[in-house]
Protein backbone atom coordinates (compact mmCIF):
# COMPACT_ATOMS: atom_id res chain seq x y z
CA UNK A 1 0.00 0.00 0.00
CA UNK A 2 1.19 3.17 -0.63
CA UNK A 3 0.28 6.88 0.91
CA UNK A 4 1.13 9.66 -1.67
CA UNK A 5 0.58 13.34 0.01
CA UNK A 6 0.17 15.73 -2.93
CA UNK A 7 -2.20 18.60 -1.05
CA UNK A 8 0.57 21.08 -1.29
CA UNK A 9 0.80 24.52 -2.72
CA UNK A 10 3.49 24.47 -4.68
CA UNK A 11 4.04 28.12 -4.14
CA UNK A 12 7.77 27.71 -4.30
CA UNK A 13 7.62 26.52 -8.36
CA UNK A 14 4.96 29.35 -8.61
CA UNK A 15 2.60 28.11 -11.28
CA UNK A 16 -0.69 29.14 -9.30
CA UNK A 17 -2.06 25.48 -9.08
CA UNK A 18 -1.20 22.59 -6.38
CA UNK A 19 2.48 21.45 -7.19
CA UNK A 20 0.75 17.89 -7.89
CA UNK A 21 -1.10 19.05 -11.20
CA UNK A 22 1.74 20.55 -12.75
CA UNK A 23 2.29 19.22 -16.28
CA UNK A 24 5.75 17.43 -17.10
CA UNK A 25 5.69 17.11 -20.71
CA UNK A 26 2.19 17.44 -20.59
CA UNK A 27 1.04 14.81 -17.63
CA UNK A 28 1.08 15.85 -14.40
CA UNK A 29 3.14 15.48 -11.32
CA UNK A 30 0.75 13.31 -9.37
CA UNK A 31 -0.07 10.90 -12.49
CA UNK A 32 3.59 10.37 -12.81
CA UNK A 33 4.08 9.62 -9.13
CA UNK A 34 0.85 7.33 -9.15
CA UNK A 35 2.11 5.36 -12.64
CA UNK A 36 5.37 4.83 -11.21
CA UNK A 37 4.41 3.28 -7.89
CA UNK A 38 1.81 1.07 -9.41
CA UNK A 39 4.33 0.12 -12.31
CA UNK A 40 7.06 -0.96 -10.08
CA UNK A 41 5.06 -4.19 -9.02
CA UNK A 42 4.85 -4.56 -5.63
CA UNK A 43 2.07 -1.64 -4.38
CA UNK A 44 -1.35 -2.65 -4.89
CA UNK A 45 -3.72 -0.20 -3.52
CA UNK A 46 -2.73 3.76 -4.08
CA UNK A 47 -4.42 6.34 -1.39
CA UNK A 48 -3.77 9.95 -2.66
CA UNK A 49 -4.11 13.27 -0.39
CA UNK A 50 -5.02 15.62 -2.58
CA UNK A 51 -6.26 19.70 -2.09
CA UNK A 52 -9.24 19.97 -0.35
CA UNK A 53 -10.66 22.24 -3.22
CA UNK A 54 -9.26 19.40 -5.98
CA UNK A 55 -10.57 16.11 -4.30
CA UNK A 56 -12.93 15.24 -7.30
CA UNK A 57 -10.52 16.83 -9.90
CA UNK A 58 -7.74 14.58 -8.38
CA UNK A 59 -9.81 11.66 -8.67
CA UNK A 60 -11.02 12.28 -12.42
CA UNK A 61 -7.83 13.14 -13.35
CA UNK A 62 -6.28 9.62 -12.30
CA UNK A 63 -9.72 7.64 -13.12
CA UNK A 64 -8.81 9.15 -16.75
CA UNK A 65 -5.71 7.77 -16.80
CA UNK A 66 -6.91 3.86 -15.87
CA UNK A 67 -5.07 4.55 -12.43
CA UNK A 68 -6.44 3.02 -9.55
CA UNK A 69 -6.05 5.61 -6.24
CA UNK A 70 -8.22 6.72 -3.51
CA UNK A 71 -8.17 10.64 -3.04
CA UNK A 72 -8.87 11.65 0.34
CA UNK A 73 -8.63 15.69 1.24
CA UNK A 74 -5.48 16.90 2.60
CA UNK A 75 -3.93 18.71 5.82
CA UNK A 76 -2.62 22.51 6.40
CA UNK A 77 0.82 20.47 6.44
CA UNK A 78 2.34 17.62 5.05
CA UNK A 79 2.63 15.94 8.18
CA UNK A 80 -1.73 15.96 8.78
CA UNK A 81 -1.91 15.18 5.14
CA UNK A 82 -0.34 11.95 5.70
CA UNK A 83 -2.36 11.43 8.75
CA UNK A 84 -5.44 11.62 7.40
CA UNK A 85 -4.27 9.46 4.11
CA UNK A 86 -3.31 6.85 6.34
CA UNK A 87 -6.49 6.71 8.29
CA UNK A 88 -8.22 6.16 4.96
CA UNK A 89 -5.87 3.40 3.93
CA UNK A 90 -5.78 1.23 7.23
CA UNK A 91 -10.08 1.48 6.77
CA UNK A 92 -10.11 0.08 3.35
CA UNK A 93 -6.35 -2.18 3.65
CA UNK A 94 -6.52 -3.00 7.20
CA UNK A 95 -3.85 -6.11 6.29
CA UNK A 96 -1.54 -4.54 4.36
CA UNK A 97 1.98 -5.15 6.03
CA UNK A 98 4.04 -2.53 4.05
CA UNK A 99 3.40 0.79 3.81
CA UNK A 100 5.12 3.33 1.64
CA UNK A 101 4.64 7.60 1.95
CA UNK A 102 5.70 9.22 -1.05
CA UNK A 103 6.05 12.26 -2.06
CA UNK A 104 4.33 13.30 -6.18
CA UNK A 105 6.56 15.89 -6.16
CA UNK A 106 9.40 12.86 -6.45
CA UNK A 107 7.60 11.54 -9.36
CA UNK A 108 10.32 9.96 -11.39
CA UNK A 109 11.83 7.64 -8.66
CA UNK A 110 13.15 4.58 -10.28
CA UNK A 111 10.96 1.56 -10.26
CA UNK A 112 14.32 -0.39 -8.46
CA UNK A 113 14.23 1.97 -5.44
CA UNK A 114 10.52 1.70 -4.86
CA UNK A 115 11.14 -2.37 -4.84
CA UNK A 116 14.44 -2.15 -3.02
CA UNK A 117 12.62 -0.08 -0.17
CA UNK A 118 9.75 -2.83 0.07
CA UNK A 119 11.80 -5.72 0.49
CA UNK A 120 13.88 -4.23 2.49
CA UNK A 121 10.47 -3.69 5.23
CA UNK A 122 9.54 -7.61 4.09
CA UNK A 123 12.63 -8.44 5.42
CA UNK A 124 11.96 -7.24 8.28
CA UNK A 125 12.93 -3.59 9.09
CA UNK A 126 10.32 -1.63 10.31
CA UNK A 127 11.18 1.50 8.76
CA UNK A 128 13.56 1.99 5.46
CA UNK A 129 14.73 5.11 3.59
CA UNK A 130 16.55 5.83 0.66
CA UNK A 131 19.53 8.12 0.88
CA UNK A 132 22.14 9.64 -1.05
CA UNK A 133 25.49 11.21 0.46
CA UNK A 134 26.45 14.48 0.49
CA UNK A 135 27.84 16.51 -2.56
CA UNK A 136 28.13 19.86 -0.53
CA UNK A 137 29.78 20.51 2.68
CA UNK A 138 26.92 21.47 5.12
CA UNK A 139 27.10 23.73 7.65
CA UNK A 140 25.26 24.61 11.22
CA UNK A 141 24.80 28.18 11.98
CA UNK A 142 22.51 30.36 14.11
CA UNK A 143 20.07 32.44 13.29
CA UNK A 144 22.38 35.53 12.76
CA UNK A 145 23.77 33.15 9.88
CA UNK A 146 27.45 33.10 11.61
CA UNK A 147 28.22 29.11 11.21
CA UNK A 148 27.91 27.41 14.55
CA UNK A 149 30.26 23.99 13.08
CA UNK A 150 30.72 21.85 10.16
CA UNK A 151 29.27 18.30 10.61
CA UNK A 152 31.21 15.67 8.94
CA UNK A 153 30.04 15.17 5.96
CA UNK A 154 30.60 11.44 5.62
CA UNK A 155 27.93 10.96 7.99
CA UNK A 156 25.10 13.14 6.74
CA UNK A 157 22.71 11.77 3.61
CA UNK A 158 20.04 13.28 1.90
CA UNK A 159 16.59 11.30 2.65
CA UNK A 160 14.30 10.73 -0.09
CA UNK A 161 11.14 8.80 -0.97
CA UNK A 162 9.03 6.34 -0.69
CA UNK A 163 10.12 5.90 2.87
CA UNK A 164 8.87 2.01 3.54
CA UNK A 165 7.50 1.28 7.38
CA UNK A 166 5.51 -1.99 8.42
CA UNK A 167 1.86 -0.32 9.07
CA UNK A 168 1.80 -1.15 12.73
CA UNK A 169 5.22 0.74 12.67
CA UNK A 170 3.74 3.86 11.33
CA UNK A 171 0.25 3.90 12.65
CA UNK A 172 2.09 3.76 16.14
CA UNK A 173 4.54 6.81 15.44
CA UNK A 174 1.45 8.45 14.09
CA UNK A 175 -0.38 8.23 17.15
CA UNK A 176 2.32 8.85 19.51
CA UNK A 177 4.87 11.08 18.03
CA UNK A 178 2.43 13.99 17.81
CA UNK A 179 4.00 16.86 16.34
CA UNK A 180 4.91 17.47 12.58
CA UNK A 181 7.95 15.89 11.28
CA UNK A 182 9.39 17.04 7.64
CA UNK A 183 9.40 12.80 6.64
CA UNK A 184 7.32 10.41 8.35
CA UNK A 185 10.94 8.64 9.32
CA UNK A 186 11.41 11.32 11.71
CA UNK A 187 7.97 10.45 13.48
CA UNK A 188 9.55 6.92 13.79
CA UNK A 189 12.96 8.35 15.42
CA UNK A 190 10.76 9.56 17.82
CA UNK A 191 9.19 6.93 18.88
CA UNK A 192 13.09 5.00 19.21
CA UNK A 193 12.42 2.96 16.51
CA UNK A 194 15.18 2.18 14.19
CA UNK A 195 15.47 3.64 10.23
CA UNK A 196 17.34 1.69 7.98
CA UNK A 197 18.36 2.98 4.71
CA UNK A 198 18.93 1.66 0.88
CA UNK A 199 20.45 3.95 -1.77
CA UNK A 200 18.25 6.39 -3.55
CA UNK A 201 18.14 8.31 -6.93
CA UNK A 202 19.17 11.34 -8.06
CA UNK A 203 15.77 10.98 -10.16
CA UNK A 204 14.10 10.93 -6.67
CA UNK A 205 14.97 14.37 -6.36
CA UNK A 206 12.20 16.67 -4.66
CA UNK A 207 10.54 19.23 -7.38
CA UNK A 208 10.55 22.71 -5.80
CA UNK A 209 11.99 25.13 -7.71
CA UNK A 210 11.59 26.17 -11.61
CA UNK A 211 15.08 24.59 -12.36
CA UNK A 212 14.20 21.63 -10.63
CA UNK A 213 10.86 20.97 -13.24
CA UNK A 214 14.02 21.97 -16.04
CA UNK A 215 16.09 18.72 -14.88
CA UNK A 216 12.45 16.75 -14.61
CA UNK A 217 11.45 17.43 -18.06
CA UNK A 218 15.28 16.21 -19.34
CA UNK A 219 14.95 13.09 -16.76
CA UNK A 220 11.74 12.23 -18.70
CA UNK A 221 13.47 12.36 -21.82
CA UNK A 222 16.54 10.34 -20.89
CA UNK A 223 13.87 7.24 -19.93
CA UNK A 224 14.76 4.45 -17.70
CA UNK A 225 16.86 5.40 -15.19
CA UNK A 226 20.42 3.88 -14.81
N1 LIG B 1 2.13 18.18 0.92
C1 LIG B 1 0.88 17.72 1.35
N2 LIG B 1 0.12 18.51 2.17
C2 LIG B 1 0.54 19.72 2.55
C3 LIG B 1 1.82 20.20 2.14
C4 LIG B 1 2.61 19.40 1.31
O1 LIG B 1 0.46 16.61 0.98
N3 LIG B 1 -0.26 20.47 3.32
C5 LIG B 1 2.91 17.34 -0.03
C6 LIG B 1 3.22 18.06 -1.34
O2 LIG B 1 2.10 17.98 -2.22
C7 LIG B 1 4.45 17.34 -1.84
C8 LIG B 1 5.13 16.87 -0.54
O3 LIG B 1 4.17 17.01 0.51
O4 LIG B 1 4.13 16.20 -2.64
C9 LIG B 1 6.38 17.68 -0.25
O5 LIG B 1 6.03 19.04 -0.03
P1 LIG B 1 6.64 20.28 -0.82
O6 LIG B 1 7.67 19.81 -1.79
O7 LIG B 1 6.97 21.34 0.15
O8 LIG B 1 5.38 20.71 -1.75
P2 LIG B 1 4.46 22.00 -1.61
O9 LIG B 1 4.12 22.22 -0.18
O10 LIG B 1 3.36 21.81 -2.59
O11 LIG B 1 5.43 23.13 -2.16
P3 LIG B 1 5.70 24.60 -1.50
O12 LIG B 1 6.25 24.31 -0.11
O13 LIG B 1 6.65 25.24 -2.43
O14 LIG B 1 4.36 25.30 -1.46
MG1 LIG C 1 5.69 22.71 1.25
Amino acid sequence: MAIVPAAGRGERLGFGVPKALVPVRGTALLTHAVRGLLDAGCVRHVVVAAPPTEVESTAALLRDEGLAADVVAGGADRTESVRLALRHAIKVVPDARVVLVHDAARCFTPAHVIRAVVAAVAAGAPAVIPVLPMADTVKQVDFGGTVLATPDRAALRVVQTPQGFDLATLTRAYAEAGDSATDDAGLVEKIGVPVATVPGHAYAMKITTPFDLAIAEFVLSAGVAP
